[in-house]
């Protein structure tokens, strides 16, 4: 059985006193939940102080990108040794909005996983289509191109290390969710795909979240299907009510 992994992308928010606020109420709020894993990934400058409150928690801490050297004359970058030693355990990688304005590629990104595995950080790896490309009934092709790309050169052993989130680009932050019967089959997709490119044994360990206007009012039904394994939230993460609920709604959904 997959565990559930519920995971806040926090984005560009919060102060490092407003970050250390929201999860000292989380901590409080989630302290009995044992049958999720839970997540939140603040900005960089916030890991050290979230890190002191969540120390010995339920509660994971993430980052939300990685560059892939550990030093050296890279202004503005941050390695996975320096995230690791700030208290970061998993990293966002590939997030559609660093695809859209960083210029992140699936070649980039694949050098970060790497980065990240090599320092036993868990590379929650972003893959989705744009709206167009859905329209066009490209959405397969675009999912099979993100994922063989991105994952290129890593083991079996690697890739079950690993997290996948599925962000259709079109639900981020639009307050349209994909409906649970168009994320299931998607989910689907990648797990086959995994199939393909590793093994079956591979394929229904990894776990697969979905993300994108992720809301307490549709985390049972989302995380009620087979291959929806958690969730990537935004929005709804910034909140301890919001992001709380989402959690409470996950456990004892699972079941598979
Ligand atoms: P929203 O939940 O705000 O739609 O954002 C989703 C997301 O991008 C998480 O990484």
């Amino acid at each position: 059985m997959r565990k559930p992994i519920i995971a806040g992308n926090w984005k560009l928010n919060k102060t490092p006193q407003e970050a250390m606020e929201l999860v000292a109420l989380l901590k409080r709020e989630l302290s009995t939940v044992t049958d999720v894993e839970i997540v939140v990934c603040p900005v960089f400058t916030c890991l050290r102080d979230v890190e002191d409150i969540l120390a010995e928690s339920n509660i994971g801490i993430g980052a939300q990108n990685v560059y892939w050297e550990d030093e050296g004359a890279f202004t503005g970058e941050v390695s996975a040794p320096i995230l690791k030693s700030s208290g970061a355990k998993y990293v966002i990688i590939g997030h559609s909005e660093r695809r859209q304005y960083f210029g992140e590629t699936n070649e980039t990104v694949n050098k970060r996983i790497k980065a990240a595995l090599k320092h036993q950080l868990i590379p929650i790896v972003c893959v989705g289509e744009v709206l167009s490309e859905r329209e066009e009934n490209k959405t397969f092709a675009v999912i099979e191109k993100q994922c063989k790309e991105s994952l290129a050169g890593l083991t079996a052993e690697e890739m079950k290390l690993m997290i996948i989130a599925y962000e259709p680009v079109w639900a981020i932050g639009t307050g349209k969710t994909a409906t649970p019967d168009q994320a299931q089959e998607v989910h689907k997709f990648i797990r086959d795909l995994l199939k393909k490119i590793f093994d079956e044994d591979t394929a229904q360990s990894v776990r697969i979240q979905y993300g994108g206007s992720v809301k307490p009012e549709n985390t049972a039904d989302l995380m009620g299907q087979a291959d929806i394994d958690g969730a990537l939230v935004g929005g709804a993460s910034l909140k301890a009510d919001s992001f709380t609920a989402i959690v409470k709604n996950t456990c004892g959904v699972k079941t598979n």
